[in-house]
């Protein structure tokens, strides 16, 4: 175990996890491992537990966070489950889909994790830490990425200890994240499944399960419903230049495919590959011994949708 200040990262057996489960019952926070990237968790129930998570984070303004179960069964008594988001549920769960619902009545989820909103976004981790983590707490648990607020998500522990070491009392260390981008979120909400966030679970695979095409938020309809959502995120401290075919002078080069750069996120051209890298590589490439991050084209299907959608967020003007 190592030791920052007031942060231990231990690695995630039986006792540290029952030990996170405890923390979390008492409203502390622990961070912890999915496939998709490390979670900053929080009891999703506890008003302050939350505000804690918003408080680490250095979040701006009050995001909705998803709430995690263990089980379908425990999604019952928070969201109201349609037909659709009962097919998805079979399909993909435990895995990287975020489904958006209606808030049930009675549901115990804080206010403050749903941001005001009277829907709940709602996952079941693949990771066996993650649900192990969940069931140790014995409830719901609000967990957005790992990091502080606009910085590039962590995939391993030592990613979250540089970004929150200090700032919470617990990360248990699974090992680096098999998908290495985030959920796909769904908004089942309204009549048309809309796509908010794409992610692990592509859009072509959703799509094949509900028979129907997904709709995607315009700019005016973002804003409301997932506040943050358009801005700069992701970001590493040099600026990022997107679909380059080489490096100008004194830049590193992000590449895929066969080619000549700096890192390869898949020398095979493989998507799945790519996600994996994509974070660790972001901030490998973050040094001050370059100019800027070239990024080679990354092709818009499949995984690579959501490759190339946190790769403009990291592009993007920074306030
Ligand atoms: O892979 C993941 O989903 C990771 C791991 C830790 O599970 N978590 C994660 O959480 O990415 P976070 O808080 O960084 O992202 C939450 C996303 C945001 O885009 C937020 O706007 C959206 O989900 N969201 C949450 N609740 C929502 C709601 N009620 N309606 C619409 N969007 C919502
Ligand atoms: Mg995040």
């Amino acid at each position: 175990s190592q030791t920052l200040p007031h942060t231990r990262i231990e690695a995630a057996t039986p006792a540290f996890v029952a030990e996170a489960g405890a923390m979390l019952r008492a409203g502390q926070l622990v961070a912890f491992p999915t496939e998709t990237v490390y979670g900053l968790g929080g009891d999703a129930t506890n008003d302050h537990a939350v505000a804690a998570i918003f408080a680490a984070k250095g979040r701006p303004s009050f995001n909705p966070l998803i709430v995690h179960v263990a089980k379908i069964a425990e999604a019952e008594t928070l969201v109201r489950i349609d037909a659709r988001a009962r097919a998805l549920m079979a399909q993909f769960w435990p895995g990287p889909l975020t489904l958006v619902l209606p808030r049930a009545a009675g549901s115990p989820i804080s206010l403050l994790a749903s941001a005001g909103l009277d829907t709940i976004a709602i996952r079941l981790p693949a990771h066996d830490v993650a649900r192990a983590v969940i069931r140790a707490a014995g409830r719901p648990i609000a967990a957005p990425s790992a990091n502080r607020s606009g910085a590039v998500s962590p995939t391993t522990a030592a990613h979250v200890g540089e970004s929150l070491g200090g700032r919470i009392g617990l990360i248990l260390d699974g090992g680096p994240c098999r998908v290495g981008v985030e959920s796909t979120v769904l908004d089942l909400s309204g009549p048309a499944p809309c796509l908010l966030r794409p992610g692990g679970i592509t859009a072509e695979q959703i799509e094949a399960v509900l028979a129907q095409k997904l709709s995607r938020p315009t700019a005016h309809s973002a804003a409301p419903k997932s506040p943050g959502m358009l801005e700069s995120h992701y970001a590493p401290s040099l600026a990022v230049r997107l679909n380059a075919a080489t490096a100008a002078n004194g830049e590193a080069l992000l590449g895929f495919g066969p080619m000549a750069c700096t890192r390869n996120l898949s020398e095979q051209g493989d998507l799945e590959e790519a996600a994996a890298n994509l974070f660790a590589a972001l901030r490998a490439l973050d040094d001050p011994a370059f100019t800027a991050i070239a990024v080679a084209p990354i092709p818009e299907n499949g995984l690579g949708c959501a490759i190339n959608d946190r790769l403009r967020r990291a592009a993007a003007p920074r306030s």
